[in-house]
């Protein structure tokens, strides 16, 4: 799908996240969104990261290229339960052995895996054996954006607007009622983003590392 922007800015043309699109995205992940601990897992991880949005059925993952260039990608999904199921039954070892790897090479990152996730991370995976539904009334309703970046030499065209509109748009479809993310609370120049593009504040959390994010819904429809 191609979309004309305005005269100033250059023509956008979204595609389907691929796999050869792999490096590029992990690339632009760790410069841009450089502050989580998936990054400080590696290039390996992330890159087994991202290839759970190429195979959930329930994960949209798009590229925007300007003059057949990538400029930028977006990954969220449509049906938070039913991706979070895909990544737990099918994806859980490859990405526990990606991790592992990691964090056997670097015994300081280990320490604070064990400090601050080991115990939400299993709390997690029994809940998802244990209660396995076919997806709620609720669960089915939620969408979430969870990653977007954008060269740093192609911002302010328009890029990261064209991609948000086709993701809340493929989660109209999907009759999404809810779409969630979360911005650095110290992110102020996405938190603008978002808001241009009318999501509304929900609320103010802080992650393990005491980092604080704030959270964002839009509904789609
Ligand atoms: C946030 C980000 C995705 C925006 O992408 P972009 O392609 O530059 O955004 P757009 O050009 O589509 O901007 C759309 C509107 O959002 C607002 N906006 C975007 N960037 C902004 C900024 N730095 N400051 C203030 N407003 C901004 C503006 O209202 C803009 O419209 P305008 O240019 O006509 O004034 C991009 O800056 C980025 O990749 N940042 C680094 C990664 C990141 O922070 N991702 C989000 C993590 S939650």
């Amino acid at each position: 799908m191609s979309l004309p922007l305005s005269p100033r800015t250059p023509v956008v043309s979204l595609r389907v996240m691929e796999l050869r699109d792999i490096p590029a995205v992990v690339h632009l992940h760790r410069i841009n969104l450089s502050q989580g601990f998936f990054v400080e897992l590696g290039d390996k991880f992330l890159s087994r990261y991202y290839r759970t949005f190429l195979t959930s059925p329930a994960a949209v993952a798009l590229i925007a290229e300007v003059d057949g260039e990538r400029a930028g990608f977006l990954v969220g999904c449509t049906d938070a339960a039913v991706h979070h199921r895909h990544v737990i039954r099918l994806e859980r070892w490859r990405l526990a052995r990606a991790g592992a790897t990691s964090l056997l090479l670097r015994p300081a990152l280990t320490a604070k895996f064990m400090r601050t996730r080991a115990q939400r991370y299993t709390r997690g995976l029994k809940r998802a054996r244990e209660h396995a539904p076919a997806g709620t009334a609720e669960s089915r309703r939620t969408g979430v954006l969870s990653h977007i970046a954008i060269r740093d030499d192609l911002r302010r065209h328009g890029v990261g607007r064209a991609l948000v509109t086709a993701f809340v748009n493929i989660a109209k479809v999907h009759g999404v009622e809810r779409l969630q993310l979360q911005a650095a609370a110290d992110n102020t120049a996405a938190q603008r983003f978002y808001e241009d593009l009318g999501w509304k504040q929900d609320a103010e959390i802080q992650d393990p590392d005491d980092k604080s994010w704030i959270s964002y819904v839009l509904d789609p429809r």
